[in-house]
């Protein structure tokens, strides 16, 4: 099992280009089987998501060739709507294919996507919306088949500002017939970025105010080049670590206006934000104030992705503080291995309270999920002593290569 062995007490000072967007990437490779032709992505992330992504565009008879950071899908000879359990149940982000497959073929079949460690993943808001489209969903207990003669526009509102819901309506819309208005949509990046993929194919989409689309159903869409921008989570992931352990590091590519959140929690707490460029420098030299009271929620909230990193230089800042997490009812898993840390963390319901002040120990620790597993490394920087990080798979799964990444950024890090 590979792990990541961490030196602590390390400040850290250098510069690292930030990869491209695990979140942005997923949807677009989705949304290229809209597209008969070949889409060519660029700086595409090299991650286990990805790879699982084109394997399963493969097994439902696309063709995908991937050199590098670029990736070329031509979903001309798309034929299957039944995808591979052991991506599904790996890969919870295989669901949002069901909006391309509807809307390019009528026909889907998939296992339940799991749960995963971070809380409940149930897909009720994907099927509701997609029902409203004209799509015949029917649920047999371990998986889900849903069929369509001809996926219609309507009107529709979310119940909840769902990220994937929201994506599988943006692409069953694209290919359905008339104009689909959705109210109460996700407004993370990364649903601009879809869209904006979409718009280069050939798609009309417009913003209608916040939280609201119209999209405007047509068939004949055109393969396009296009490049997946930075991965705000894991530029964001940085910046949580040079908070926690000190230091000044330049971030290349950190993209602009996506991570005011944490930008804005990271002044509060002494840092020194300036962004020259496409790049953001972050410095934190003298002491890390308390952040008081934290919340997740839909962008533009403080995002859920960054819960797990940022409670670590919550737990090193002076003061006390708390992280009430509104998003998934289980992404305090990691608060465990953290205390083993030294950290000190009470986690209450949907609320952590962070004591701070706490010098964290190296530790064996083990990673059960990605975010968690890339904070446990954020703590290993900043704790006395060694710390290995077991299950290092799970942060391969949003993150290139987080070892190359901070040694880049002076960590003494190595691949276990
Ligand atoms: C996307 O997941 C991201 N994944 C997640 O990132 C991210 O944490 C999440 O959005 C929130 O920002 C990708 O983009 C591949 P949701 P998604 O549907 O779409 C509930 C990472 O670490 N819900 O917005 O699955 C759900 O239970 C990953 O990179 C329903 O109740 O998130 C959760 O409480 C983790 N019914 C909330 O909505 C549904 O049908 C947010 O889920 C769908 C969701």
């Amino acid at each position: 099992m590979k792990s990541v062995y961490i030196r602590g007490n390390a400040s850290l000072y250098g510069e690292v280009t930030i990869q491209g967007s695990k979140n942005a990437a997923l949807p677009i490779m989705a949304a290229a089987l809209l597209v008969p032709g070949v889409c060519v992505l660029r700086n595409c992330p090299r991650i286990a998501d990805v790879e699982y992504m084109c394997r399963i565009l493969v097994s439902i008879g696309c063709r995908v060739d991937r050199k590098g950071r670029e990736i070329r899908i031509d979903a001309s000879g798309l034929t299957d709507g039944r995808l591979p359990k052991e991506y599904v149940t790996r890969m919870r982000s295989s669901v949002m294919l069901m909006g391309p497959l509807l809307g390019r073929i009528g026909e889907v079949s998939l296992n339940h996507p799991g749960g995963c460690v971070i809380g409940d993943r149930p897909i009720d808001l994907h099927i509701k919306a997609l029902s409203r489209m004209g799509a015949a969903c029917r649920d047999d207990g371990t998986g889900l088949t849903a069929v369509s003669g001809g996926l219609r526009g309507t009107s529709l509102r979310l119940d909840y500002p769902s990220v994937g819901a929201t994506e599988n309506v943006i692409m069953a819309a694209v290919m359905a017939d008339g104009v689909t208005c959705l109210e109460n949509c996700a407004q993370e990046p990364e649903i601009g970025w879809l869209c904006d993929f979409l718009i280069h194919c050939g798609a009309s989409i417009t913003r209608q105010g916040t939280g609201r689309l119209l999209i405007r159903g047509q068939r004949d869409l055109h393969p396009c080049i296009y490049t997946i921008p930075s991965d705000r989570i894991v530029a964001g992931t940085y910046l949580c670590a040079c908070l926690a352990a000190g230091g000044e590091v330049l971030l290349k590519g950190a993209p602009e206006g996506e991570n005011d959140a944490l930008e804005g929690m990271a002044e509060r707490m002494g840092a020194k934000l300036r962004r020259t460029g496409d790049a953001l420098r972050v410095k934190r030299a003298g002491p890390l104030l308390s952040p008081g009271r934290v919340e997740t929620g839909s962008f533009p909230a403080f995002p859920t992705d960054l819960q797990s990193p940022f409670l670590v230089a919550m737990a090193q800042a002076e003061g006390e503080s708390s992280m009430r997490e509104t998003v998934f009812n289980g992404r305090f898993g990691v608060v465990a291995e953290l205390n083993r840390m030294g950290a000190g963390i009470e986690v209450e319901k949907d609320t952590a309270r962070v004591p701070g002040g706490r010098r964290l120990t190296g530790r064996r620790v083990r990673a059960a999920e990605l975010r968690g597993g890339a904070a446990l490394v954020v703590a290993g920087l900043c704790a006395e002593g060694d710390t290995l990080v077991e299950n290092r798979s799970y942060v391969d799964r949003g993150y290139e290569d987080i070892c190359r990444d901070l040694r880049l950024l002076g960590a003494c890090v190595q691949d276990g």
